[in-house]
């Protein structure tokens, strides 16, 4: 019998040894030359505070040797020995006493991590975890031989000394984990100054210093640039100094209380206490104080927003270098570019490299100064030497470019004096757009297209010699005068519409692409703030969103202009047949999945999540191939305070405010879930869900459906608009109406994430029968009073 054809059998037999061994250690403290670690065996130190064993840090495959807090369920991790040398099998791997050291061996039996001690006598060593979470290694004299305090992780604990040894030169310092799974040494230091003054600094990848504690002030007992521990209740801190060594060290006021104070993956120092009733960390206070303080966290081309969750995004046209490191909140590695620069690239010579600005930044490091007088001399500096990634010029003679990596950027919040424009570098996207489209659209086409696109920056550039050269930079938003705009819409003479924001109107650029300008309403905002908002919308960039191709702020005067999109928004191909063929089922879910993309985008991927707040078939706009981009985006926040007050106008005739929205609670990505699922139904049936009809009554669409799933779906079909003469996918349709109810909960948790819906309509999630909404269930149970959304009773109300 050979036991690999027995897993089982190897299993049981390995766990029949645990449990024979377990009981052994259990409560242990000591590991001894007879008795090692491995598996889930643990030692405990005597007061029950610390436990040492593998532990497996979050999503990690990997193990390491550690020791944690035994009373933290979350495995608050304060020493880790292999931090660097994981193993990938913890139950054939050791932690043993040999030849007087402490010795980890992997599945291989092979040495990856001892203490390397070098005590003559070898005989009766053990290792102790210590109640104060040392773990300390003594020969048979019982004399410290090694000490993990000696060797400290990132975490710092009372009584442990962070300093200098004087004769030895050697250092104890923290280092950060290199994100949160992965406890190798990070980027991040906490370090006594080798100078041998008694200051601390912080240090990324060992040699930029973004913080320092100050000197110690042994007479107030403080470090002078950290005043919080003058009103750290919880510790008495303590600086040495002495002919062979100078450490900082700490300890409890109160010994009962557990605390700790780490250097965490973001590069802070953070100070937190163990709360036994909560059962978890309370943060005291963490230095820097804010994280953009963090020297280059976001990496090259990274910027650092303070207001913005997460602290990180890359310049536009740009994507981080690792998206797994990314995700781990691991910023390090930065942005590359998505488009190479067309600089110094002979095939393509023919275009230039733009500029986008940033508003209100912080200028990132290592700026040269650079002769020029204005900004377009400056802009020409740096458009002539190729390996010039940006430049800033702030009046007179002040002109800075940047050569290679952008590092440090921050944005800083409206209004702040330091806030600079930055001009970042960027590849025209002309022939590098991503519309697959064009690509496939044959030899002949792309030639035809290459020749126009050459025809029309010919004369796009013969247009911008004549004209000011203040503004107009490829591939950004462009500042227009409204002279202009009044000139490119023929005075606005030709409406194409009117929303919640203000009218649209149909423009002609001089490059002849055909614009939409929007006139905005109500701006409640400052020219900073406003300015602000547009660039952070002029960085939005996907297939399913329009894009802004320009802006006006003259006083009052708000206007946006877009790209012109030639098959209008949804509502006129819904609800106003007329005009246009009818959408067929196959672009019904093609529309379907092109919202909830867009909006992804928006919640998930933006630089911070921007909710719509008010999606509705209005704000879908149609390009020549029926796909969808979505419109308004961003433009609640920029109607700010105002915004409350549309509402309210649209609350009497729409049906796609979210319960939250009535209910006065914070609104959440989910409110545009559950107007997606509402307009959804309208997809369907190709009316609006709810009409009040002339006696008053209200008829609501999603009701009717909702009997017709309850009875199983058969003859799902007949829910469909009657214009599509019952040419739809049966599944499709179910589906659809399954997402429409998901997102329409009430409750906005069980409402699903948009990105799960496009999963879901893509075929990579299944989805369940959903729970008749509340609010529907009342409709339900009160049948009597309600006209459904019939046949009859639509062609009675039209
Ligand atoms: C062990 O100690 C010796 C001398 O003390 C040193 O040369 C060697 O690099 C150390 N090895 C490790 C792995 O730390
Ligand atoms: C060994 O030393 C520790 C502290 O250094 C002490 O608590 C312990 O009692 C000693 N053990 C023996 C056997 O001397
Ligand atoms: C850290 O410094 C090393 C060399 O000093 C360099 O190779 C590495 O790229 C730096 N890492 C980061 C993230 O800056
Ligand atoms: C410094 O080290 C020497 C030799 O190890 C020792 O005699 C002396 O007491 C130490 N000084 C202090 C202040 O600990
Ligand atoms: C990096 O940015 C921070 C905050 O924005 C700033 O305090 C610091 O001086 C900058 N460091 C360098 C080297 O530019
Ligand atoms: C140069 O430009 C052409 C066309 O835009 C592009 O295909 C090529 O990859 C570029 N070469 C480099 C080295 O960037
Ligand atoms: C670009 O500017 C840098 C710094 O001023 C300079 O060292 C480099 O030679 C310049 N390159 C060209 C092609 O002018």
């Amino acid at each position: 019998m050979k036991i690999e054809n027995y897993p089982w059998i190897k299993i049981s037999f390995v766990s029949l040894c645990f449990l024979l061994l377990t009981p052994l250690y259990h409560g242990a403290d000591t590991i001894t030359s007879s008795h090692s670690l491995s598996g889930d065996q643990t030692i405990v130190s005597a007061g029950h505070i610390f436990e040492l064993g593998f532990f497996q840090p979050g999503s990690s495959s990997n193990y390491y040797i550690g020791i944690w807090y035994k009373q933290d369920p979350g495995q608050a991790v304060v020493w880790v020995a292999n931090r660097d040398d994981p193993i990938s099998d913890k139950q054939y791997s050791e932690l043993k006493i040999l030849n007087g050291n402490l010795v980890l061996t992997n599945e291989f039996k092979t040495p990856i991590w001892f203490t390397n001690s070098t005590s003559t006598t070898t005989k009766s060593t053990e290792a102790v975890i210590q109640d104060d979470g040392n773990l300390v290694l003594r020969d048979e004299h019982n004399s410290t031989i090694w000490q993990s305090f000696d060797h400290p992780t990132h975490t710092w604990l009372p009584s442990m000394k962070l300093g200098i040894d004087k004769k030895t030169r050697k250092v104890q310092r923290l280092t950060a984990w290199k994100n949160k799974d992965d406890p190798a040494t990070g980027l991040f230091s906490l370090e006594p100054d080798p100078d041998g003054t008694s200051q601390y600094y912080l240090l990324r990848n060992e040699t930029e210093e973004y913080w320092s504690s100050g000197t110690w002030d042994a007479e107030q007992q403080i470090f002078t640039l950290i005043p919080e521990i003058r009103q750290d209740f919880m510790h008495n801190y303590g600086y040495v100094d002495n002919e062979n060594e100078s450490y900082f060290i700490y300890s409890e006021k109160d010994p009962s209380t557990i605390s700790r104070i780490f250097v965490d993956v973001c590069g802070q120092i953070k100070v937190e206490a163990w709360l036994a009733d909560a059962q978890k960390w309370n943060l005291f206070w963490m230095l820097p104080r804010k994280q953009c303080e963090v020297y280059a966290y976001c990496g090259a081309f990274g910027i650092c927003n303070q207001n913005s969750l997460p602290f990180c995004n890359c310049l536009r046209d740009f994507e981080p270098t690792s998206q797994s490191d990314w995700n781990l909140n691991d910023y390090s590695r930065g942005c590359a570019r998505k488009n190479p620069l067309n600089c110094g690239n002979h095939t393509a010579r023919e275009v230039r490299d733009g500029f986008y600005p940033y508003l209100n930044m912080r200028l990132p490091e290592h700026a040269q100064s650079v002769a020029a007088a204005s900004l377009e001399g400056c802009q020409l500096a740096c458009l002539n030497n190729c390996s010039c990634t940006a430049y800033a010029y702030d009046g007179g003679d002040r002109c800075s470019i940047w050569i290679g990596d952008l590092l440090n950027m921050t944005q800083l919040s409206d209004g702040d004096v330091n806030g600079k424009t930055l001009y970042v570098k960027q590849a025209t996207s002309k022939f590098s757009s991503s519309n697959k489209r064009m690509i496939v659209g044959g030899a002949v086409g792309v030639i035809a297209m290459v020749i126009m696109v050459l025809c029309l920056l010919f004369i796009w550039k013969q247009k911008r010699k004549k004209r000011t050269a203040t503004k107009t930079v490829e591939g950004a938003v462009i500042a227009f005068r409204y002279k202009d705009l009044q000139n490119t819409t023929k005075n606005f003479s030709e409406k194409l519409g009117g929303g919640g924001f203000g009218s649209v109107f149909k423009g002609t650029l001089p490059d002849f692409s055909i614009v939409a300008v929007k006139k905005l309403e109500s701006i409640s905002q400052g020219e900073k703030q406003f300015r602000t908002e547009i660039s952070t919308i002029g960085t939005i960039q996907h297939v399913n969103l329009i894009r802004l191709r320009g802006f006006c702020s003259e006083g009052a005067r708000k206007l946006l202009v877009y790209d012109y999109m030639p098959n209008g928004s949804l509502d006129n191909h819904l609800f106003h047949e007329k005009d246009s063929e009818v959408l067929n089922w196959e672009t019904r879910y093609k529309i379907a999945v092109g919202i909830a993309k867009g909006l992804t985008y928006l919640h998930e991927k933006c630089r911070s999540c921007i909710i719509h707040c008010d999606i509705k078939p209005e704000n879908i706009l149609l390009d020549a191939e029926f796909c969808v981009k979505i419109t308004d985006f961003g433009l609640a926040k920029l109607v700010g305070r105002e915004f409350s007050r549309v509402l309210t106008t649209m609350r009497g005739t729409r049906g796609y405010l979210a319960p939250e929205w009535i209910s006065g609670v914070a609104i959440t990505a989910k409110a545009d879930v559950y107007s997606y699922g509402m307009m959804l139904f309208e997809l369907l049936s190709g009316h609006r869900n709810m009409e009040q009809l002339e006696d008053g009554k209200v008829k609501f669409f999603p009701n009717w459906v909702a009997t017709k799933i309850i009875k199983g779906g058969e003859d799902i079909l007949s829910i469909l608009d009657d214009k599509l003469k019952g040419n739809g996918n049966r599944e499709e349709v179910m589906k659809i109406c399954q997402v429409a109810y998901w997102c329409i909960q009430d409750g906005e948790n069980h409402r699903p994430s948009m990105g799960q819906v496009v999963q879901i309509l893509e075929g990579v999630l299944d989805v369940s029968m959903p729970p008749i909404p509340r609010s529907l269930q009342v409709f339900l149970d009160n049948q009597e009073h309600i006209l459904y959304f019939t046949k009859s009773s639509s062609s009675q109300s039209s």
